[in-house]
């Protein structure tokens, strides 16, 4: 049923009618997924999916990815971790979990996404959820094709590259709940937008190609991709001082500041990349460049989604359009 709360909390007059037995019965699944909540469950989503960035890293930098040497099984008769895997089985099995967590989670964001009116309005809330929810069954394949390929890297890379899209995605959808306002800007000024956010996509995809290339492979067996792990980590760290020049160059002509968050999470970011490769790549540094990537996707698609056309006429928020539904 279509419940067209405000984000706000103010409430229709559906909402102050008495509620049908049905409803009252499961009055707690109504509240949960009330479309107020939506604010709070994308939140939680994206909280969700960085965490499921980390803990895939641990896998990989345990050399874990096949403690679970087959899929959608563990191990050939069993769907659960197996003692002669040891740890390896545990960490890559508490992974496979942690997907049922993201989820109930996701599930959660669709139902609440669903009730919210914001017909209009674009991208829908309720598109954004759709595609993040289809994206953990997507991720999942991936993710059992990277164990069936006995982790070929560039199956590994295209599951972290499937994530941080999601990770983007997701961050698009707080700011589509929260109805945070877009600053109008020039066509020109959006383009500059655009093209910084194309430049981290590139800088994100150039540091898989790295790993790849590199010694933390997801186990000691696996194949590399073959090409000079210090030519690319040149390649990738040219990347990003074209995408930090290109959000410098933001935040002085826009005076944005999603640029400066960017700018600032993106400096923190470059110096761990440059830490971790002088000090030959320890895991906890790696584990923290990558935590860095997920959240300069966050900042990189905030401020992707902070500018808007300068026209008279400005697109409503879905917070406006809750208050007056049409
Ligand atoms: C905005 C800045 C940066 C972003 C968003 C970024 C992002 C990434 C990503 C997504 C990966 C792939 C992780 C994986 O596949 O598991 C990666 C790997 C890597 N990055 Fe960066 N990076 C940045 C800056 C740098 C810089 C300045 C350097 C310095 C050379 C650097 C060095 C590396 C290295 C050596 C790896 C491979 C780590 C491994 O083998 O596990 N990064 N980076």
């Amino acid at each position: 049923m279509t419940n067209y709360t405000s984000v706000a909390g103010h409430p229709s007059a559906e909402q102050t009618a008495p509620s049908p037995p049905h409803q009252r019965r499961f009055g707690w699944w109504h509240r949960v997924t009330a479309a107020a909540m939506l604010r709070r469950w994308a939140v939680a989503a994206l909280v969700a999916n960085l965490a499921i960035v980390v803990t895939g890293a641990l896998v990989r930098l345990t050399a874990s990815g096949l403690g679970c040497p087959t899929w959608p099984r563990c191990v050939p008769d069993s769907y659960v971790a197996q003692p002669e895997y040891g740890i390896h089985g545990v960490i890559e099995f508490g992974n496979r979990l942690l997907t049922f967590v993201l989820a109930a989670v996701m599930v959660l964001t669709y139902v609440c996404a669903r009730r919210v009116a914001d017909r209009g309005a674009r991208p829908r809330v309720r598109t954004l959820a759709l595609i993040l929810l289809l994206g953990i069954p997507a991720q999942a394949l991936i993710g059992g094709i990277t164990v069936l390929t006995q982790l070929n890297p560039f199956v590994v890379a295209l599951h972290l590259l499937a994530s941080m899209a999601l990770i983007a995605l997701n961050t698009v959808l707080v700011h589509r709940a929260w109805g945070i306002p877009r600053q109008p800007v020039t066509t020109g000024r959006r383009a500059l937008v655009r093209v910084t956010f194309l430049l981290l996509a590139v800088v994100v995809w150039l540091g898989t190609v790295v790993t790849g290339s590199g010694p933390h492979a997801g186990d000691h067996g696996a194949a590399r991709t073959g090409y000079d792990p210090v030519l690319v980590s040149h390649v990738h760290a040219a990347a990003v001082y074209a995408a930090v020049a290109a959000t410098v160059a933001g935040v002085i002509w826009l005076r944005s500041r999603a640029a400066m968050l960017l700018l600032v999470i993106e400096l923190l970011q470059g110096a761990i990349g440059v830490l971790q490769y002088r000090m030959g790549l320890p895991i906890g540094l790696v584990m923290l460049h990558l935590l860095g990537a997920g959240l300069v996707m966050v900042a990189g698609a905030s401020y992707l989604v902070s500018v808007g056309p300068a026209r008279s006429n400005p697109q409503p928020t879905v917070a406006e359009l809750q208050h007056h539904p049409s």
